[in-house]
Formats: C-alpha cells, structure tokens, sequence
C-alpha cells in the first residue's frame, strides 16, 4: 500500500507521549519515516519498536539547541533530508502571578518557545531542500494552543505569552518561506486528554474546566497535522483550530 508521505522524513518533538506519541504513528501510516524527539528514551524506544524500521529515537531536550542540532543533523544525514517537521514539545502550568514560581515560568518559555525556535532553525534549510525535491514542498506544523489566540482567565498568563509568541514567529516565517515552498501551519487544540492535562496538579492548562467539558483525543490533532501535510503543493493550510464540541472558551 502506498502511503500519501511515502519517502518523506518528519522530525516529531515530544514524541514520547499524547499529542507527539499520535502524530507520531499517524505520519509513519501515511509512509513517513519520523525521527522521534523527545527526554523519555525508555517511551521513545517503545514507540520505534512498534513503527520498526521507519522509526528512530533521539533522546533530545529541545531546550538544549546544540543538542537539538546534531540530532536534526544526524536525522538529515542518515535519511536524505527533512521534508516535515512538527513542533509538538511543550509544558504548561496556570498559576496566578501571586503564587507563581519563576522556573515554572522560564521553563514554558524554553520549552514552548525557545525549543520551537531552536529546532525550527536547525532544520529550515533541510526543508528548504527538501521542498525542491519529489513532493514539491515541506511542511512545519506548530502545535500551538487556543492559548495562543486569546487569553483565556487568570493563570494563563505566561502559557499564553508562548503560544502568542510561536503564533507570531509562525506567521512570519510562513511569509519567509512561502517562496521557497515551505508551508509554514499552526494546530492550536482546545483541551486534549494527555499527561499534560492529567497531571493531577490542579494548575494544569485547562485542568480546571476538563470535568466540565467534553475533551479532544490526541488522535483528533494528529489527523489535523496529517490533513495539513498532506495537502497538494498548491494549498497551505495556515491555521486550525479545534476544540472539543462543547468548550465555549
Ligand atoms: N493537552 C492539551 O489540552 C493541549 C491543548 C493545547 C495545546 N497543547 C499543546 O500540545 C503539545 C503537546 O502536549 P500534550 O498535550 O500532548 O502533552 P504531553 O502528553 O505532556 O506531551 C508533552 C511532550 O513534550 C515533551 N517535552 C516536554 N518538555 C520537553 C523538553 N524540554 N524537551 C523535549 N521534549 C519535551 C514531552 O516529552 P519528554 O517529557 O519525554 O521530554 C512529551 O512528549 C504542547 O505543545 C501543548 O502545549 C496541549
């Protein structure tokens, strides 16, 4: 069977769980061989093992730049090239400022934003090239949030910044790119049930409202990132939103 990325290598950060783990496993059935970002190499391995052959593991924190090159490099080196690229990595908590803490803040920063900058400059000319190859264009996907469109209550403060801030760098560079035939797409969930909203830390993104409201699947964000990248050369799909039925905000 043919599949519609067939001889396309996409790179996935956070790939060890929810989100990342789904869109993971929906590209390697469209025939992309991923290469898998993510801390966790223990998830990682057992994610590869059963994708096999087109599957590989980079044990990466994406908030180490150097380290997220070399792995960009070694995955452009031993596959031919990067024709996808999903920015999924990300970390969240929603304290008011009054009960903030600092690291929790910096570390949404790096990880949410800093991690999107750094893997996204380390594979911009790959899929420069690549979009001169077979399937005629490339593709980076962010996994932004609603959070990134509207502040959304007290404690979301510096969990939006991030996602207003890679909404903003994505548009940009979708102008930048779209000469060159990079399609340059934002995902923004509305709540999903992974680790990230079951932590059982009350100041999870969205954890407040999730007994409230229906919740997305990871499954339902990876067919949004499959529906973008497999788009023929002429369309872009810049933008998708998708919330659960029944969340209003
Ligand atoms: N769940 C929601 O309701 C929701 C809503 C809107 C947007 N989002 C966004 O969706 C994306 C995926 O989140 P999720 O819901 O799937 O949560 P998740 O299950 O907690 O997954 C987060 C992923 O990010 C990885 N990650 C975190 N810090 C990292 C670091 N420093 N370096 C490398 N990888 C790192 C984690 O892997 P390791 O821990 O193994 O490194 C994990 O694979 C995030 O960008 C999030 O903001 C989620």
């Amino acid at each position: 069977m043919t599949g519609r990325l067939d001889g396309t290598t996409a790179v996935v950060t956070g790939a060890s769980s929810g989100i990342g783990n789904a869109t993971a496993r929906a590209l390697a059935a469209e025939g992309a061989t991923v290469a898998l970002f993510a801390r966790r190499r223990d998830r990682l391995e057992d994610l590869a093992a059963e994708l096999g052959d087109h599957a590989e593991v980079h044990e990466v924190d994406v908030t180490d730049a150097d380290a997220v090159r070399d792995a960009i490099e070694a995955v452009a080196r031993d596959r031919g090239g990067i024709g996808v690229l999903v920015n999924n990595a990300g970390y969240g908590t929603m304290d008011p400022a009054l009960e903030a803490d600092l690291g929790e803040w910096r570390t949404m920063v790096d990880v949410n934003l800093n991690g999107v900058l750094a893997t996204t400059h380390a594979a911009v000319s790959h899929l420069t090239r690549a979009a001169r190859g077979g399937r005629g264009v490339a593709d980076v996907v962010t996994v932004s949030s609603v959070a990134g469109r509207k502040v959304n209550g007290p404690g979301s403060n510096v969990y939006a910044a991030t996602k207003h801030a890679v909404n903003a760098f994505s548009e940009a560079l979708r102008q930048e790119l779209a000469p060159q035939h990079v399609r340059v797409g934002l995902v923004e969930p509305g709540l999903v049930d992974t680790e990230l909203t079951n932590t059982g830390r009350d100041n999870a993104p969205d954890a407040s409202s999730a007994s409230e409201l229906g919740v997305l699947e990871a499954q339902d964000i990876a067919d949004a990132i499959v529906y973008v990248v497999t788009r023929p050369p002429r369309t872009a799909v810049n933008e998708v939103l998708v919330r659960p039925i029944e969340q209003t905000g």
